[in-house]
């Protein structure tokens, strides 16, 4: 079932049922805004679902379907504005700050001391779900953007013998798979998705030490320096792996097409593997994650989390706000933090779990993200909100899409003009 389809189906039952019947037996309701509405993510945000519904609270979904979530933050922003906040939404990284600064959001000291969430989280997690001091988000788990998946299967039939390392190997595995009739890269045309392989060549050229100076310090010399013309020009050849018709197409497509060996690779974070996962197949075996090209030893972290907001004036009721603080207590619990990362892609948030339980890239993710972490080589992801106000993202995001839009456009000017959109921005 696409994802509007099982919109439509979501609101015909609505109307057979209203909210009000569907509520009858509940202790309070949480309603939840995200954008987990591929296969795989669905089946992964219904973990959180049947675990409050068994505490019995009712869970009403309310998905918005469009990867990155750019859609999703519209919907809120507007809900916000008209007084009427849904109980959790799906809000990351420094968006958190200014959501904080609103007002709009409600802490949530009871539960996280209760829960010794101080203790469970390191302290770059802790503090980006804090505002002023309170917690008012609840971190679910750690996505790694900086990931390569591979159909070895399409890599044997193009007579390629092993995943590239390197940026050459990447092109020349591309230009093998072109010359076999494959897609070498499966890639949807959207914003975030341009930008998400952006940010991997970025971080594969210039190190994690310009990775930083450009997403985080806005360093303008670093911005329109010589490396990022690199950067463009590399861009620009990525995106000759790319199929022509790539515009709109959702991440999920693009993966498909991966996973059915109409493509070879899909530069992707590892909800990617949630469609992988949901297919029925084995990391290691039916397919391979390996770090983007020259971003070996780096990681770039996303991290999903549920911020609580203060609930309008009909739905404050104490059996609602329960429910708020159930869907908190539940996300760091072991239980959810196993099946929902299983099914999701990420990795747990607390790092005290049997990474066991995990396949090959997920216990690759968490041996990377250590030694990343060792080694000042965490990076926050840009394409996935973490490292720039909203703002400062979509400025980015409009220098990149149209750059990889407009065949005859010109690297040498591109990081100038992204320099020049960031200031107007911010
Ligand atoms: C979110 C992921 C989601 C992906 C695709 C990312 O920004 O962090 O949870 O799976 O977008 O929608």
């Amino acid at each position: 079932m696409n994802a509007i389809t099982r919109l439509a189906t979501v609101i015909s039952l609505a109307s057979l049922f209203p909210f009000s019947a569907l509520a009858a037996d509940a202790k309070g309701t949480v309603e939840v805004v995200h954008w987990w509405t591929s296969g795989g993510e669905a089946k992964a945000v219904k973990v959180l679902e049947n675990l409050v519904e068994k505490d019995g609270y009712e869970w009403k979904d309310s998905a918005v379907a469009g990867g990155g979530g750019a859609a999703a933050m519209t919907v809120l922003k507007t809900r916000a504005v008209s007084g009427n906040p849904p109980s959790a939404a799906q809000i990351k990284g420094p968006d958190l700050q200014e959501w904080g600064a609103l007002g709009l959001l409600t802490n949530l000291d009871e539960v996280s001391s209760q829960n010794n969430w101080d203790k469970l989280l390191s302290k770059t997690v802790s503090d980006t779900m804090k505002y002023d001091g309170h917690y008012v988000a609840v971190p679910v788990n750690i996505h790694r953007v900086n990931w390569l998946w591979i159909n070895p299967e399409v890599f044997k039939k193009a007579g390629i013998d092993k995943a590239p390392t390197t940026l050459e190997e990447f092109y020349a595995a591309g230009d093998k798979l072109r010359a076999a009739g494959f897609i070498p890269l499966a890639h949807g045309g959207q914003p975030w998705q341009d930008s998400t392989v952006f940010e991997n060549l970025v971080l594969s050229i210039m190190g994690a030490d310009g990775y930083k100076k450009a997403f985080i310090d806005l360093d303008e010399k670093t911005l329109t320096g010589e490396k990022m013309v690199e950067v463009f020009t590399a861009l620009k050849k990525v995106g000759g792996y790319m199929d022509e018709n790539r515009a709109g197409r959702d991440w999920n497509i693009a993966a498909a097409e991966v996973i059915n060996g109409k493509a070879g690779m899909q530069i992707m974070g590892d909800w990617a593997k949630s469609e992988w996962t949901a297919a029925d197949k084995v990391a290691g075996k039916d397919y391979q994650c390996v770090p983007f090209p020259g971003t070996q030893g780096s990681y770039t972290y996303n991290i999903d989390s549920l911020a609580m907001f203060k609930l309008s004036a009909k739905n404050n009721t104490p059996g609602n706000i329960a429910a708020q603080n159930d869907v908190a207590k539940i996300a760091l619990e072991p239980e959810f933090q196993y099946v929902f990362n299983q099914n999701k892609g990420s990795i747990p948030v607390r790092n005290d779990l049997d990474m066991s339980k995990f396949d090959a890239c997920g216990q690759a993710s968490a041996k990377d993200f250590a030694e990343a972490d060792k080694n000042a080589k965490l990076e926050p992801s840009m394409a996935h909100n973490m490292a720039t106000s909203l703002a400062v993202q979509g400025a980015i995001f409009d220098v990149v899409t149209n750059f990889m839009s407009d065949k005859n456009a010109d690297p040498a000017k591109a990081g100038k003009q992204m320099s020049s959109a960031i200031k107007a921005a911010r």
